[in-house]
């Protein structure tokens, strides 16, 4: 028989199904439970509520594992591209050579986007976040590509959607780049591969010759690959949620973008730098900001440290550190924020607050300093999160469809004023 949890609430008892996923955490199913007992349960951030059942991404935070499809984040970050990962992701499969180079070549043939696009740029003031312009232009997709917008699309439909987006995203995100330097954009080469593309993208001149470094190509499939997806979290569940009251893909990935934007979500690989970059104009004394971050009296948080699922290691954090110091190496950079950065995490992985509360460096913690490496700037760190993030929220929102899950809509418990009478306005 299978297991049952029982919930006594007054004289009256209630059996709730136990359900247990393929790696074996268990969850109650309380769906039914309001109809049974009248009552909801209250779980303010989610930190104890699955919101879906996945077969995408794994995660334990207790051991720091994190799989995609079953495979292990180390595996894949040493031998796969990430294109190759975003295939794994959304299809459930590792492509075979063949269905690899078609899936290259179908995302090849939708890189342009539409010329009028470049008119939001006139559009922008000229310091505007790049996170502010990439979730506008990715929602702008959507109008761009009015036959996204039917409803009842086919599989075959929705797939070319997919394709579109992972072609535009990376020619967008590069085009804001170059935007924001006041540079012409440079346009694709389908030649390349869909990182080599990229980069060219951003990085080539029209002025000079460029030959896209491929240290640079390799660390940059790394931690696009690292940034891929991480189950249900504040930005995934958001293009979940949107995506629910079947609005189109473009804008559900959008609000994804919006979501991901916080400092305490994805924005926070721009706050780490911004951080030690303080740190360092501060003269470099870092038992000072630890003991700043400790102090409940003070807002400061050690960026990069901590995480609502992770509470023994970020497995993503070991890759980027090592990662980080091979890239500094090779490309002859001596970064000094790069040693502030190992003392803060030395200290603090020594220190009672952030042992008990078990505080780790996070993926956000080595990744800008990486970013920074290959020349972009801080601003744009959010916006390549965002890149890395996209085969994900796909993924996601193609399970969410394929499963018909129904709109979300979580419950409250309303804590306001009950009834009070309307008074006139010079009454009051
Ligand atoms: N510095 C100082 N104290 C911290 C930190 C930190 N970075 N993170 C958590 N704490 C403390 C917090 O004050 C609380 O202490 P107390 O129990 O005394 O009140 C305790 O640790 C638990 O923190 P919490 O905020 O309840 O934990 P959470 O699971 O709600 O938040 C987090 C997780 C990632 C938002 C948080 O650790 C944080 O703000 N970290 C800094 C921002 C950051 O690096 N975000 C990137 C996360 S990884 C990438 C991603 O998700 O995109």
């Amino acid at each position: 028989m299978s297991e049952t949890a029982q919930l006594k609430i007054g004289d009256k008892t209630f059996e709730l199904p136990v359900i247990e996923g393929t790696e074996g955490e268990k969850a109650i199913d309380i769906s039914k439970l309001r109809d049974q007992s009248g009552y909801v349960t209250l779980d303010i951030g989610y930190k104890n509520t699955g919101a879906t059942k996945s077969a995408i991404t794994f995660l334990d935070g207790e051991k720091g594992i994190l799989k995609y499809r079953g495979y292990s984040i180390e595996q894949l970050a040493e031998n796969a591209s990430f294109i190759e990962v975003a295939y794994l992701l959304i299809y459930g499969e590792l492509p075979k050579e063949q269905e690899l180079a078609d899936f290259q070549y179908q995302i090849s043939r939708h890189t342009l986007v539409h010329e009028d696009m470049k008119k939001f740029f006139d559009g922008f003031p000229s310091k505007s976040h790049p996170m502010g312009q990439l979730s506008s232009l990715i929602g702008a997709l959507a109008a761009f590509n009015p036959e996204s917008l039917k409803p009842g699309l086919s599989a075959g439909e929705v797939n070319l959607e997919i394709m579109k987006l992972l072609a535009k995203m990376s020619t967008v995100v590069s085009w804001i780049y170059k935007k924001s330097l006041g540079h012409p954009v440079v346009y694709p080469q389908n030649k390349y591969d869909y990182v080599t593309n990229f980069l060219y993208m951003t990085f080539a001149e029209r002025t000079e010759d460029y030959k896209v470094d491929r240290v640079v190509v390799d660390v940059m499939n790394k931690l696009l690959i690292l940034h891929a997806d991480h189950e249900q979290n504040c930005s995934t569940s958001t293009v979940r949620i949107v995506g629910s009251s079947d609005a189109n893909l473009y804008a559900s990935i959008s609000a994804g973008i919006s979501a991901l934007w916080g400092p305490l979500h994805g924005g926070a690989n721009q706050a780490v730098i911004e951080m030690l970059e303080k740190i360092k104009n501060d003269g470099g004394d870092t038992d000072k900001w630890i003991a700043k971050a400790k102090d409940k009296n003070d807002p400061f948080r050690l960026m990069g440290f901590g995480h609502r699922v992770y509470k023994n290691f970020d497995p993503r954090a070991k890759i980027i550190k090592k990662a980080c110091d091979d890239i500094l190496e090779k490309l002859g950079i001596n970064d000094e924020v790069l040693e502030i950065a190992k003392k803060l995490e030395e200290v603090a992985l020594k220190d009672p607050y952030f042992v008990e509360r078990k505080l780790y460096p996070n993926v956000d913690f080595y990744s800008g300093i990486i970013y920074r490496a290959l020349g972009f700037p801080t601003e744009m760190f959010t916006v390549l999160f965002a890149l890395g993030r996209l085969p994900g929220w796909i993924a996601q929102w193609k399970e969410m469809k394929a499963n018909k899950e129904p709109i979300g809509r979580p419950r409250q418990i309303y804590t306001g004023d009950t009834d009070r009478e309307y008074k006139d306005i010079k009454e009051r």
